[in-house]
């Protein structure tokens, strides 16, 4: 069942809102997110990621999609030219408008398939620990919508986990489409079952390869890969 959520979006009115799983599971778990940095064996991958992200984006208007506790919004904001970042939980947002007070960034709640971009113009677009919440049947869309959302020739850069045996939360399950889940447990003791894919270096490539997206580049660290490609003329 989805939960229903009521919110200002503008002075004069409000959306209603049914939240996902996905999206009730990471507005709950706010507070605790940043311990999944804290993991000592991925430390050496994260310092290395830290230096790497905001060399690929520098001088990008940037469209963050799914933002959270802006963990990556952080290092990026030096060297962007501006940030406009979105996610579905006010709970994230607010930990991240304090953690990022630059004035070249900006949060708003949205959602990473239908982005209100109005009048901006974005050259790039950004995705921390995002696609591996994309539903197989739904990545096109939402590569789709994130491409119209941007100029041509933007850079897109999706970061993700790479599965690996002891440090990640165990598969689950396994549907017809090849989603797979993880169980997880928040510290209040609530388990939620949540959609978490691990796609490979081809999966991707085979993703963009039918005009979704030119120039593709996989690089992988041990916990970590990153995905890019630059946006077709529309
Ligand atoms: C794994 S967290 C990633 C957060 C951040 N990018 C990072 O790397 O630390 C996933 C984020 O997606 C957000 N989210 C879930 N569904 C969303 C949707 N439909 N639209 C926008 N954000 C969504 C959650 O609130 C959560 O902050």
């Amino acid at each position: 069942m989805l939960a229903s959520r009521t919110f200002w979006v503008g002075r004069n009115f409000t959306l209603q809102h049914k939240f996902t799983p996905i999206q009730s599971y990471y507005a709950s778990r706010a507070s605790e997110y940043d311990a999944v940095y804290e993991k000592p064996e991925r430390q050496i991958d994260l310092r290395s990621i830290e230096q790497w992200l905001p060399s690929i984006l520098q001088g990008k208007r940037i469209l963050e999609i799914a933002c959270g506790t802006g963990y990556w919004t952080q290092f990026i904001a030096p060297e962007a030219s501006s940030i406009y970042a979105i996610d579905s939980a006010e709970e994230t947002l607010q930990i991240a408008r304090q953690r990022i007070p630059a004035s070249n960034v900006s949060f708003a709640i949205d959602d990473a398939y239908a982005p209100r971009t109005d009048e901006r113009t974005f050259n790039a677009a950004f995705a921390g620990f995002w696609f591996s919440h994309v539903l197989i049947e739904r990545q096109i869309e939402f590569l789709t919508g994130l491409n119209k959302a941007l100029q041509p020739g933007a850079k897109v850069l999706l970061l993700d986990n790479v599965f690996v045996e002891g440090s990640s939360s165990a598969i689950c399950e396994r549907d017809k489409f090849g989603n797979t889940y993880q169980s997880r447990t928040l510290a209040d003791g609530s388990r939620h079952k949540i959609l978490k894919n691990f796609p490979s270096a081809d999966q991707l490539h085979a993703l963009v390869a039918n005009g979704l997206g030119c120039l593709p580049r996989y690089t992988s660290w041990h916990f970590f890969w990153a995905f890019e490609y630059v946006v077709p003329e529309h």
